[in-house]
Order: structure tokens, then sequence, then C-alpha cells
């Protein structure tokens, strides 16, 4: 039976907290550790069902995977050295870890089929699977939905690869196949994604190279690397900080501080824009953690104005436009958000998720094909049931919304949320916020 959850109007949400581990380090630092040699020690691994799944996934391959208190520890194999036979390996809801493993796994001497849930099972692989295919990664048949059946090789061929969608998963698993190949592999973006596979690779001693020319960047590996196993301490997510600075802003005398979050640039828009939105919002006691920029994020209740967020800025928020149209509906005027293509093909199609639960919650708003437009500031009813989706960031957007609305707002399907963010209720508790579970 799936679990329901309500949220219900609150007030003075105060306290300091700390969020899980970020979600894409968390499945980074398990892969690198296992394509090193020697042992990784990776502190604040995010313990959620999408990361765990990665882990499973590198353990069947022949990687060693412990928990060690409230560590986890890889003993790595080294690239291409990664042996097993799996028949299967099974991503669950993960994007993220069946995309980067593709690109692992072109590169080992191995055939398995990749699986994950009926969510994952929509996605579209073609992305990451073309440019694998041209470095030698064979995929059985024509499908470019999971199940997928692949084979890699130890003789992949170093490619050189314009992204044609701004994707980090699709950089990141041309540059883990990279690793593989002799010589150099290129990858070439023309909108800044996330960037957190080149500085981890870096971190871990392989050979990087990045220059930005013509407003493009040019990311290179040197292949046959030899990686060295690391300590990784994994910052806060601040796609999961966004929740709660969400709920501190569009809610009455909240005063929260999210400790240790990520603050890495290609990640930080969703933080820009509720500047520019007008909160009163403050990054704190700034500093580095193994290679990634980190800070304390304090937030207190602010009155906002509606603002027009341009189509570059998506990819650093990219996950984040959910719970925006959601602090959009409590800001006074409109909000408009464009170059929002990318959402369509998420874990479910997260703009019409989000149009959805706006519409159940009765705030105005619109969607294009790739645009969403919230007009703001009337009051927010609030009263809807809202269906998931199996979409871990709707549940949680939508919850924050029933925090701030008249009436409560309930998911039908909490367990979902542990995707991403084991704990969220009860972290929300400790702040003061209520949310209500009900079986149904
Ligand atoms: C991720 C990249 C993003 C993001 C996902 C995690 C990553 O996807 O939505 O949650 O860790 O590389 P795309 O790069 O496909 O947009």
């Amino acid at each position: 039976m799936p679990t329901s959850l309500t949220a219900i109007k609150s007030r003075s949400l105060h306290g300091r907290v700390r969020v899980p581990g970020d979600k894409s380090i968390s499945h980074r630092a398990l892969i690198l550790g296992a394509l090193a040699t020697g042992t990784t020690k990776i502190t604040g691994l995010l313990e959620g069902e999408d990361v765990l799944a990665t882990g499973e996934a590198l353990a069947a391959l022949g990687a060693g995977v412990e928990k060690k208190g409230a560590d986890w520890i890889v003993h790595g194999r080294g690239v291409g050295g990664l042996g097993a036979q799996p028949e299967k390996l099974d991503f669950e809801n993960s994007g993220t870890g069946a995309r980067l493993m593709m690109g692992v796994v072109a590169g080992q001497d191995v055939r398995t089929i990749f699986t994950g849930d009926e969510s994952l099972s929509r996605r579209p692989m073609g992305r990451v699977l073309n440019p694998l295919k041209r470095m030698g990664l064979n995929v059985e048949g024509e499908a470019d939905t999971l199940p997928l059946t692949l084979t890699g090789t130890h003789d992949l061929v170093p490619i050189e690869y314009e992204l044609p969608v701004p994707s980090a998963q699709v950089k990141s698993a041309v540059l883990l196949a990279g690793l593989h190949a002799p010589g150099k592999t290129t990858v070439i973006e023309k909108q800044p994604t996330r960037d957190h596979t080149e500085r981890m690779l870096s971190h871990f001693g392989a050979e990087i190279a990045i220059t930005h020319e013509n407003k493009q960047t040019a990311i290179t590996v040197t292949g046959n690397a030899e990686l060295s196993g690391k300590d990784v301490t994994v910052p806060g997510d601040p796609s999961s900080a966004a929740f709660l600075a969400a709920a501190a802003l569009i809610t009455k005398e909240a005063d929260i501080t999210i400790e240790g979050v990520l603050v890495n640039p290609t990640r930080t828009g969703f933080y820009e824009t509720l500047k520019e939105m007008g909160a009163d919002l403050e990054y704190e006691n700034i500093r580095e953690e193994s290679g990634e920029p980190v800070a304390d994020i304090r937030v207190l209740s602010s009155p906002l104005k509606g603002v027009s967020i341009p189509a570059q800025r998506a990819p650093s928020m990219i996950d984040e436009y959910p719970i925006l149209a959601v602090v959009a509906a409590f800001a006074s005027g409109e909000t408009r958000m464009e170059g929002l293509g990318e959402l369509r093909v998420k874990e479910s199609d997260r703009l019409a998720s989000t149009l959805a639960g706006l519409k159940a919650c009765g705030v105005d708003a619109d969607a294009g094909e790739d645009t969403l437009s919230v007009s703001g500031g009337k009051g927010v009813p609030g009263g809807g049931r809202i269906e998931t989706h199996m979409n871990h960031r709707i549940a949680m957007a939508l919850l924050v919304m029933g925090l701030g609305a008249e009436n409560p707002v309930t998911i039908d399907n909490a367990a979902i949320i542990a995707t991403s963010f084991p704990g969220f209720a009860e972290l929300m508790h400790t702040l003061g916020a209520q949310l209500q579970e009900t079986e149904t």
C-alpha cells in the first residue's frame, strides 16, 4: 500500500539542519572509486535508492563496495578492470545511474542487460548510446529504451563529440568511456552543464583539459588512464536544500540555515533566481571540500516578486523548476520560465506534472512546449491531491506548496521521496513543518 503524505499550513520554521549528500557527486564518487586502484573512502554519501542502485551495479561488476561506520569504502579494480559478468543490472528509478554506467560498461569486457523501473524504462537512452556506439559499445536490437543488452570492449576508440542536448549525463558517459580508450576523447558543450565528473576525474588523478572558445567548452580526457583511490567528502545536495529554502521563503516568520550545501555555479541557478525575486537568502562560511565549493545557506521568510528566467539558466537549475514554480505561486506578478524541454524527459514529464499540481491547488499557470508561466500573489487555495507519477521532486515540491497554502495538500506516494531525499519528512518536522502520513 503506498503511504500518502499531507502537508498542512505551517509557520515559524526554525533551525540549523543538513540535507543528505549531493546525488550527482555520490554516483560519481562510487563510480570513480570502482575505476581507481586502491581504496576510496566516501563521507556523506547520499544513501538514496538511486545511488544505492549504482553501488550495487558496481559491486555486481566486481568492485568492492561496503559501508563502514558512517562512511562508504570502495575497493577499486582499475580502469577497464571490472571483470565480473552479471546477467543484469537494475538501475531502478535512476537516469543518472543508468546513463553514467553505460559509459563505464562500454569499456569493460562484459555483456549484460540494463533494466530499470517503469519510469526509467520510458526514458530516452539514445542520447548516450549514440556516442558510445561510435566508440565501440555493442547494443543489441534497435530500441533506445531499457531493457537493453550491452556489450563493452577493451578496444574502445576515442571520439570528439558535440552534445546535441545540454546534458551532464551524456557528457559524463562519454568521458567515463573515454578513460578506457587510447588517446584523447573530447566532449564539446555549447551550454555549461554540471561539471562534477570533470572535477572528480581531476581529483582522482586523470588528465583532464578544459578550454573555452567561441562560447563553447571542450573537455578532453586522456584515455588508458590510471586513477588512484581518494577520500571524497560529499557536500549537501542543493537540489534537496531547495525544498527547505522554498518552505522558509513562502511561510511566515521562518529563519533556517542549511549547512554544508554544494554551491558549484553549475548548480545554483535556483538560488540566483530566488535572489532576483527578492529572497532574503545568504551564503555564509563559503569553503572548499574535495574540489567543490560549499556554503551554509541562511533563508528567511520574504515577500517575493515574479521574474523572467532565461533559457540559458536551465541546465544550472534543471531539477529545481517544480519547486521554483511553487515559489512563484506565492510571488506577486508573473514568473516566466523558458527552455524547459528537458523536463519532459525526466522521471515523468515534469512540466506536465508541475502544471497539473499547480492547477490542482488553484494556482493560475500555463505551459507551452518548453515554457511555464505562473501568475502568483493571488492567494494559494491548496487542497489538491497530487499524483506524483514516480517523481520524487514533484512529490516534495507539492508538499512544500501545502506548507504555505490555505488548505492541506496531499501526495499519493510518499515512498518515492527516498529516491533522492531519505528522511525528508523527519527533517521538515525538526524545522517545525506539519506533515502527516496516511495509509491509502
Ligand atoms: C544529472 C544531470 C541532470 C539532472 C539529474 C542528474 C547528473 O540530467 O537532471 O538529476 O548527475 O549528471 P541531464 O544532465 O540529463 O539534464
